[in-house]
């Protein structure tokens, strides 16, 4: 029997934003909403919007749409719902998480971020120098972006209390060996915090296989709501110090300051909608634990992915102009580049005015762009609704733009 691949024309029926025929190439900064999600959403919005901590009927009801969001959150990980903080972003979830991890570390500390991760990833960490602690930087190449791991050796020591890693970066898009990371901070007693933002949307996670202490991944680039997911290991949580009011005891949710934007964790449950349609047209009905249903559609979606991507970066190794960001080797649909004598804004621009959508500049990866010495970069970034055909239109668009 040979295994199905995606059927992408039956994937971009159900994004209604694909008919205005824009072709969306800026998935890393967000992903466009499949209409499960649109439909949870509104269905919250219109028939369940009671407080969930009731017994009345309205608050049952809004309690179980909210469940199958935190289930989608969680089964993207591999984890429990009960495991999970959701936040509004991956920034603020970081941004929590540092605080509710300081008192676990002394003056004197060490603490190791790069220059290749989202600022989310850093500078929450990098302020922890105010109560001390010493930050260390592990540095890119700079001629490929990629981080090495014989550079972490040198940075780690009895010192190190917390590395913290970009699982896939928005710039270089190169899959990092997370799990030799964490297994090297380990070894020196050191936490490993992962960004997986850039990664999530293109493969289904198993945090635990990795072996990382903290891992946070952003929803709405994931087909969802606009929400950050945030995991942090069982044994790390229960000695944070609660970010929520002292009368709230349940760990980890004592890491979220604040309430849950319900509407949008209801919304989440779209995804798994989504997942299991897209389960359901290409291997039939069956009745495969959540996990199982999704590890094969992520299959699908990674050959797809695989394939459009080799015709993207064959296309702009071809030209003498363009330098390409990162090695060839594991890469997300992440593609970063820049052109002789054009800005990153000019070339974006002139495929904007040609109803292509990519990304330009540092997408908060400034330390990044700024280390490969580069003013910004032009990134295409895709998704598994991007076809054939959008590929055509870009190179096509790329071949008149670009200096050959
Ligand atoms: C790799 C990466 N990490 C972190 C973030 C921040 O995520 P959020 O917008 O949820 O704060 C982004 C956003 O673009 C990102 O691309």
């Amino acid at each position: 029997m040979t295994s199905p691949t995606l059927d992408v024309a039956f994937v971009r029926r159900q994004f209604p934003q694909l008919a205005d025929g824009t072709a969306f190439f800026e998935n890393a900064g967000g992903s466009l909403v499949p209409e499960p999600v649109r439909k949870r959403l509104i269905d919250f919005v219109s028939h369940s919007f009671a407080q969930p901590s009731y017994d009345s009927a309205p608050s049952r009801v809004s309690r179980q749409k909210i469940a199958d969001g935190k289930r989608l959150a969680a089964d993207l990980l591999g984890v429990e719902p009960e495991e999970i903080v959701l936040g509004p972003s991956t920034t603020l979830n970081f941004y929590v998480l540092s605080h509710a991890l300081r008192p676990l570390f002394q003056p004197g500390d060490e603490v190791i971020v790069t220059d290749q991760d989202h600022e989310a990833n850093v500078g929450a960490w990098r302020r922890l120098s105010e109560f001390g602690l010493v930050i260390r930087e592990w540095q890119i190449d700079r001629k490929t972006g990629e981080l090495r791991l014989a550079d972490l050796d040198k940075l780690l020591s009895a010192k190190t209390k917390l590395v913290c890693v970009t699982h896939c970066s928005n710039v270089v898009g190169s899959v990092n060996d997370v799990a030799a990371v964490a297994q090297r901070a380990k070894k020196v007693g050191a936490l490993t915090i992962v960004d997986g933002v850039g990664y999530a949307p293109h493969h289904l996670i198993d945090v635990r296989a990795l072996g990382v202490d903290a891992y946070a991944c952003s929803a709405y680039k994931i087909f969802g709501t606009h929400l950050g997911i945030l995991w942090v290991h069982p044994d790390l949580a229960k000695r944070a110090r609660p970010q929520a009011h002292d009368f709230l005891t349940t760990v980890p949710q004592t890491l979220n300051p604040g309430g849950l934007t319900y509407e949008l964790v209801a919304g989440l449950g779209g995804t798994g909608d989504y997942l299991d349609l897209l389960y359901k047209h290409h291997f039939g009905s069956g009745d495969n634990s959540p996990r199982t249903r999704y590890a094969r559609v992520f299959k699908l979606i990674e050959d797809h992915e695989r394939k459009l991507g080799a015709r993207i970066v064959d296309f702009l190794k071809s030209r003498k102009s363009v330098r390409l960001i990162g090695e060839d080797g594991a890469r997300a649909p992440i593609i970063c580049f820049t052109v002789a004598g054009k800005t990153s804004t000019e070339v974006a621009k002139a495929l904007f005015d040609r109803k292509i959508a990519v990304g330009h500049g540092h997408f908060y990866a400034k330390r990044c762009v700024d280390a490969l010495g580069v003013e910004g970069v032009i990134r295409i970034s895709f998704a598994h609704y991007n076809d054939d055909a959008e590929v055509d239109r870009l190179i096509q668009a790329l071949s008149e733009i670009l200096p050959s």
